[in-house]
Parts: structure tokens; sequence; C-alpha cells
């Protein structure tokens, strides 16, 4: 990603108050060299400069990025970008924030972008977690969206998981009261894990009665995947779970 040092209006004015806290430390991904197309290195190189935000341990001032005030959704690893720019175009009385370190990704999302000329989103390409502890203040987001997350199948690999309390406690902090949690997996056994661990945090309460088995339907604003959609006619599963801050 470019040096936006040359930008002229860089949001990122106030100090940072709290870029010493804890740090989760969890090596959510391993940096694949990953092969870039052509398309997604040049929307890479022209979108960057224009919607790309570079991380620096200082708070965001989330208004003046997108110059309005409006609900802030941040999204935590994004992929290809087909989900986020779909719920992008879809709800334009958002901004949203996706964070992703994967370069292809990255350049993708970038030419969706750019290609529905889509005014209410912005990438930041780095750790999400750093991203979060440094940039994003307190009581502040609206929303976040963690979809389909890497599993880390291996039992010696399920500390590199996302959703585990550390991140979801620092998640809950950067929630404003109301604000929801959203995770989804297609992995069983994450899923459960996702319920137990969000259910654990003191800031947060599930939207869906643990009666009912805890997970929720799946909103109308997150979009069905064609990966998703080839699970469900095998008969996999995809659970949902969302959790709004108390
Ligand atoms: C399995 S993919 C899912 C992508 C997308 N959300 C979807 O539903 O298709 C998980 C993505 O999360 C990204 N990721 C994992 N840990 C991350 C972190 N700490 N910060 C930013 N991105 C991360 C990975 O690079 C990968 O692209």
């Amino acid at each position: 990603m470019s040096d936006t040092a040359d930008q002229p209006q860089s949001p990122l004015s106030a100090p940072a108050q709290e870029a010493s806290g804890t740090h989760p430390a969890i090596r959510s991904f391993v940096l694949r060299q990953g092969r870039m197309s052509n398309a997604q290195t040049r929307y890479l190189e022209t979108m960057m400069p224009r919607i790309g935000v570079p991380y620096r341990p200082e708070r965001l001032d989330l208004d003046a990025l997108y110059g309005r005030h409006a609900p802030h959704i941040f999204e935590i690893g994004f992929g290809m970008g087909e989900t986020s720019a779909t719920i992008a175009e879809t709800h334009p009385e958002n901004d949203y924030l996706g964070v992703e370190v994967h370069s292809p990704g990255v350049g993708s999302l970038c030419k969706l972008v750019a290609e529905k000329g889509l005014s209410n989103q912005r990438i930041i390409q780095h750790d999400a977690v750093e991203v979060l502890r440094d940039m994003i203040a307190p009581d502040s987001l609206a929303g976040v969206h963690i979809f389909f997350p890497d599993p880390w199948p291996k039992k010696r690999h399920h500390k590199r998981r996302l959703v585990q309390p550390p991140l979801v406690a620092l998640l809950a902090s950067r929630l404003a009261p109301g604000g929801y949690l959203h995770c989804a997996t297609d992995w069983e056994e994450y899923a459960i894990q996702m319920l137990e661990v969000l259910s654990g945090e003191p800031l947060l309460e599930n939207t869906v009665d643990s009666r009912q088995g805890g997970f929720a339907p799946r909103p109308d604003y997150r979009p069905l995947t064609k990966f998703e959609q080839r699970g469900l006619r095998l008969g996999h599963g995809v659970w949902d779970v969302i959790f709004r801050r108390k």
C-alpha cells in the first residue's frame, strides 16, 4: 500500500490516548505471498491512495475519514471483499472500514469499490487487532463483522483463532452501547466456541434467547456467498452469532 504521508487531509490527527493497552497477541494469519492479478495490482495502486488508510498508532477520526457523521461498521478479514462491497452498496447510510492483511484481497475490494462507485468503504491493510487497539476509539463503533474467520481446525492451531476472550473484550470496548458484534462460520466447533466466548464477555448480551440455541438467523444484510450456497446444498451448516453491547 502506498505511503499516504503526502495526503493533505489525514484523518489521523489526535494522538492515541490508549496506544499502550494490552495486545491480545493472536497470530491469526500467515502472510502468504499470494499471486496478484494485473487488475488487483492496478486497482490497489490507484485506489489505496484514495480509500486506503495507513496503519499508525494514533486514533482515527472516523467522521473526518468519510466526511460525514454516520454509523461506523468495522470488518475483520474481508478476504476478496465481495460480501463487503455488496453490504456497502446496499447500505449507503452506513460507513464501512474493512481490515485485511492479504494484498490480492485488498486489490480485489479496491476494484469492486471503483466499479460500484462506493463512497462509504475504506480499507486498512494491517493486522486488525492492532488497528482496533490503536486506531479505534472506545465506544465508537455501531457494528463489527467477522465473517468466516480462518477456523484453524488443528488443535495445536486453535490459539490462532481470532474469536477468543482477549479480542472479544477489546471489540466490546470499541462498540458503542447498543452496537453489535456479528460473527459467522461454517465450522460447527468454532461456532460453539464463538457462542461461549461472546457469552462470557460481561459487556455483551446475545440478541437471541439461549433457550432457542443462541444462534441467530442470517440477517438480510449479510448476503449468501457462492461458497456458502454450495455448502448449504451439500448439507453443511452455517452459524451466525450476533451479540450487542449492553
Ligand atoms: C477465511 S477468510 C474469510 C474472508 C471473508 N470474510 C469471507 O467471508 O469470505 C479470513 C480472512 O481473514 C484475514 N485475517 C485473518 N486474521 C486477520 C487479522 N488479524 N487482521 C486482518 N485480516 C485478518 C485473512 O487474511 C483472510 O483473508
